[in-house]
């Protein structure tokens, strides 16, 4: 079931060392924020309309960062039997490099062992650095590539944490 992930309020067991920020299952309330700022916030690789598909989908689970009440990041992994694929991960562009994404990704993990599934597994595009690094510092190996995957131009390195 979708959202019935329990993520604790102050996340004590969390190695990322960040202060007064929030996870928590993205809501609809959260969901309508990015319909006027996904592109012009966070990125454009997705709009609106493919967020809120696959917000709505079955097999999806959705995380929000908040600092108070703004949402400054949001994460979110399909769930194929027992493999949860993370289809993003994007931390507000004035926000970056600030730990956000690696405690969204901390607790994609989290969840991802709270529904016993076996491993997490993504694409990247090969040039982008901050997220390759933030991959590789969860301990993710790169397992393929997928040539020129992205517009005919850049490939992709797929990359898989067994847990
Ligand atoms: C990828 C992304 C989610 C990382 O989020 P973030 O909040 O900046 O990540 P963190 O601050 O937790 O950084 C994690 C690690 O990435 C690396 N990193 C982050 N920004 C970096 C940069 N600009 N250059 C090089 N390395 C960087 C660091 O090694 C960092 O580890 P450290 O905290 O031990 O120093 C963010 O850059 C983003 O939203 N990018 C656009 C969307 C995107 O490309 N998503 C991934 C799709 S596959």
């Amino acid at each position: 079931m979708k959202n019935t992930v329990t993520i604790p309020e102050e996340n004590p067991t969390s190695q990322i060392k960040v202060s007064n920020i929030t996870i928590s299952p993205m809501t609809q309330e959260d969901l309508l924020y990015f319909e006027q700022n996904l592109i012009t916030e966070f990125d454009d690789f997705w709009n609106y309309s493919t967020l809120k598909q696959e917000f709505l989908g079955e097999n999806t689970t959705y995380i929000v960062a908040k600092q108070g009440n703004n949402i400054i990041g949001f994460a979110g992994i399909l769930t194929i039997i027992d493999e949860a694929n993370i289809m993003n991960i994007v931390t507000k562009k004035d926000k970056r490099n600030l730990k956000v994404g690696s405690l969204l990704l901390e607790n994609l993990i989290k969840i991802s062992k709270q529904k016993n599934l076996k491993s997490i597994t993504l694409e990247v595009n090969e040039h982008n650095i901050p997220a390759i690094k933030l991959y590789e510092k969860f301990n993710f190996n790169k397992i393929g590539i997928r040539k020129k995957y992205y517009n005919n131009t850049d490939s992709a390195i797929i990359m898989t944490l067994y847990i």
